[in-house]
């Protein structure tokens, strides 16, 4: 029987399932069989530049179908955890691999609530000038320094050198402590948190895992932090009892979010949140099969989504589609571009050679919150027309069709996000897809070591420098 949906967030699930039946008309999902069975080392297969082709491991936290434009999450539809789920159990799922009992969920929540405190996080990242940083560089920043609390691992290794040095008095040099004790230069209350055994330090135990859950909850705050530096205004303290998605809006604009903005926040969240080995996932990974820890992994992740070449191109559509102003200018512009041979940004995808599962949820849910802003409403019909056009040449031509980042900014400029802090935002998702898979990854851990072919010369004679 079909459900019937009352509420207004409620007629958003309706909305996605809708999306869900158009894909499902279009394409026939199935898996391809050579991306979808277990690996028998060594395996054969054909490498291109940049590992494309590689297989580096098997993985059971998520899977994209490029050809059918397939988004799977631990076996569930991306359509159906965007109509059903919420972020905070998507996280839970990605992490630990099945849906959470209530129970569970109330547990995790909870977690996730008491770790979106990072008031001393949050001063000492006052102490830089965040307000002129690049908000990728300063949220990197902002994950190391949520490290120096979170971590056992350096507070460690200066105990044994600490020991080490005590053994032999007459040798202590001056400077073993230059800056003066460690709660002095970072206020952090060091003796409250429970160490655990030396042996037990890896990445891979109870330890680890809640600071996965610390890093899914306080990077959001740390980005709201952040964005409200840049605007010279203090950060705000989360209110417990708004979810993950309302605290973000909250704690970045300063208003508790509608109820329709948080749904489609937290859609937002659950969309970003995994896909596949990407670049940033990868970077993730590599750093972590160092046996580092996954606060440098999370950094290292999110150094690499600050590329233009992966975040991003949101940021680059709603520039051009303010350029184009009006839906009339679109084929005279999309007429140059092409004469031009230039890219056009929000369209085609490395993987997706059909229209992108989450550009189908993006677009009805950006065309809601645009509706009660004029400006953004122009602007949607622009992008409608453009997408026309470039549907109706390229999608039939080549196969390429909007990606994730089409629609996401109207999204968030609706939400009164600013463009140049787009990146950040899919970062905040991202995060709970890198802890899951570096999690996993570590417990199969092989140190990534691809080679390179080596094209130099040999045999060169070593010319002193005077004679060069
Ligand atoms: N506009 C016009 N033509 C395109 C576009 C586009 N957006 N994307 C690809 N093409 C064309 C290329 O010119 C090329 O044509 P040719 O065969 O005649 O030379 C053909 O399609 C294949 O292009 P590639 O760049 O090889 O495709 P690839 O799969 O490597 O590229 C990429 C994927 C990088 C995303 C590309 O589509 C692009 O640059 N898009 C615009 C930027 C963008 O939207 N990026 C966000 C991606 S989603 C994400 O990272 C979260």
């Amino acid at each position: 029987m079909k459900k019937t949906f009352s509420s207004e967030t409620e007629q958003i699930s309706e909305v996605i399932l809708k999306a869900k039946e158009k894909a499902c008309s279009e394409t026939s999902a199935e898996p391809e069989p050579d991306l979808t069975q277990k690996i028998e080392w060594p395996l054969t297969c054909t490498v291109g530049p940049g590992l494309e082709g590689a297989i580096a491991c098997e993985t059971e936290v998520g899977y994209v179908n490029g050809s059918k434009g397939w988004l799977i999450y631990r076996g569930y539809d991306i359509f159906d955890l965007c109509a059903y789920s919420t972020f905070e159990e998507v996280s839970y799922l990605l992490v630990n691999g099945k849906l959470p009992k209530e129970k569970q969920l109330a547990a995790f929540k909870k977690k996730l609530a008491e770790n979106r405190h990072l008031n001393e996080t949050q001063r000492l990242l006052m102490s830089f000038p965040v307000e002129n940083m690049n908000p990728m560089a300063a949220l990197r920043l902002g994950t190391n320094l949520m490290r120096q609390k979170q971590t056992f691992r350096d507070e460690e290794a200066a105990e044994l050198k600490a020991e080490a040095i005590a053994a032999d008095e007459d040798s202590i040099a001056m400077e073993t402590k230059p800056h003066g004790d460690a709660h002095a230069i970072y206020e952090f209350k060091r003796s409250q948190v429970k160490r655990p055994r030396s042996s037990d330090i890896t990445l891979l135990n109870a330890e680890s895992l809640e600071s996965c859950y610390c890093l899914i909850s306080g990077v959001a705050t740390i980005a709201a932090a952040i964005a409200r530096l840049r605007n010279r205004k203090l950060p705000l303290e989360p209110l417990t009892e708004l979810s993950h998605a309302a605290n973000l809006l909250y704690m970045i604009t300063g208003k508790i979010p509608t109820p329709v903005e948080e749904r489609i926040m937290d859609i937002c969240l659950i969309l970003h949140a995994d896909h596949g080995m990407n670049a940033s996932t990868f970077a993730s990974m590599v750093v972590a099969s160092t046996l580092s820890d996954v606060y440098f992994s999370i950094g290292a992740g999110i150094a690499a989504l600050n590329g233009p070449l992966h975040g991003g191109a949101n940021e680059q559509v709603m520039r051009i589609l303010r350029e184009i102003g009006d839906p009339k200018e679109v084929p005279s512009w999309y007429a140059a571009q092409r004469e031009a041979k230039q890219k056009i940004s929000g369209f085609g995808h490395r993987v997706y050679k059909t229209y992108d599962p989450r550009a189908r949820i993006l677009a009805p849910l950006a065309k809601i919150l645009v509706a009660s802003h004029p400006e953004m409403k122009k602007l949607y019909k622009v992008a409608t027309a453009l997408e026309k056009e470039v549907v109706a040449t390229l999608g039939k031509n080549k196969n390429i069709f909007p990606n994730v980042d089409y629609y996401s900014g109207f999204i968030y400029n609706s939400l009164s996000i600013p463009t140049d802090f787009f990146t950040p935002m899919f970062a905040v998702a991202r995060v709970s897809g890198w802890t899951a898979r570096v999690f996993e990854y570590l417990q199969n851990n092989r140190i990534f070591r691809p080679r390179a072919m080596y094209v130099g010369k040999f045999d060169r004679k070593y010319t002193p420098l005077t004679k060069r």
